[in-house]
């Protein structure tokens, strides 16, 4: 088991956005997670990967408690995650975003000023060479020196997924990786994360459109208002009826 959650409940000011979920994880999973906006699947992710601190109960990663642990340190452990609202540095090039996101020990809030810096100065042929092969599997070869502010939307999820995968990461969380990119892309997309996969590791992706998933991952979770409501393989958990209650009927 590669996550286990516990009992997870996260308040925001006494409204509990994750209401006591039990969440495990196989390593080498390929997991869905889809719900109604509001349910809570961005502050499960949070909470796993350390943005966001549980109210009560644990969480474990490859065995050990990491229900407190700092983001980085979480981070080293091979814990990615990518952002719902990309967290880019604008001011870096995509390839400079790709060589500080590489070095994981840094505070995300570094100044972009010291992380254009450090990444020219220390980064090696090896780390170029990764960096480049992520570049062309997500088609941002021709942006490499493009500032990542002036990127498309759609092109700033897939630096997203780019960055978590400099990290080397065991298991990346996935928010939305989709939304805003256009269908071309998406099925490019897909291709890239069945490769991620293929290669063992283990991902966990946030995605409002149930059917986009269903070809994809092997378990689907559908949470509403802080909770697990149906869980299993997608076909089942698609003909779910509290399901079809939660989308109030419109799945799509
Ligand atoms: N930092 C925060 N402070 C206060 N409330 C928050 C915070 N983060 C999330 N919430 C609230 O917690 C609930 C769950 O939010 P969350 O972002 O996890 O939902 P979600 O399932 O990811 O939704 P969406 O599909 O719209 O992204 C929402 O009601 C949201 O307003
Ligand atoms: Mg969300």
């Amino acid at each position: 088991m590669l996550i286990q959650a516990s009992a997870l409940r996260v308040e925001f000011d006494g409204f509990r956005a994750v209401d006591d979920l039990d969440l495990t994880v196989q390593e080498g999973e390929l997991l869905g997670i889809a719900g109604t906006n509001g349910a809570g699947k961005s502050t499960v992710f949070g909470a796993i990967a350390g943005q966001v601190s549980p109210c009560t109960g644990s969480i474990l990663f490859a065995g050990t408690d990491i229900t407190r642990m700092s983001i980085h340190r979480r981070a080293r452990m091979g814990l990615a995650r990518t952002f719902q609202v990309p967290r880019e540095f604008g001011e870096l090039t995509v390839q400079e975003n790709l060589l500080a996101a590489a070095r994981n020990d840094r505070h995300e809030t570094l100044l972009a000023a010291w992380v254009r810096r450090s990444a020219a100065e220390q980064a090696d042929a090896a780390l170029r060479d990764q960096a480049d092969q992520w570049l062309a599997l997500t088609g941002l070869t021709a942006q490499a020196s493009t500032l990542a502010a002036n990127l498309s939307g759609g092109q700033k999820k897939l630096l997203e997924l780019a960055r978590a995968m400099m990290t080397q990461p065991r298991c990346i969380l996935l928010d939305e990786p989709f939304a805003g990119v256009n269908p071309v892309l998406i099925e490019q997309l897909i291709r890239v994360l069945q490769t991620i996969h293929d290669r063992g590791i283990t991902l966990i992706i946030i995605e409002h459109h149930l059917r986009a998933l269903r070809g994809l991952v092997s378990r689907l979770i559908v949470m509403d208002q802080g909770r697990i409501i149906a869980q299993g393989p997608p076909a089942k958990v698609l003909d779910d009826p509290r399901v079809a209650h939660a989308y109030m009927g419109g799945i799509v």
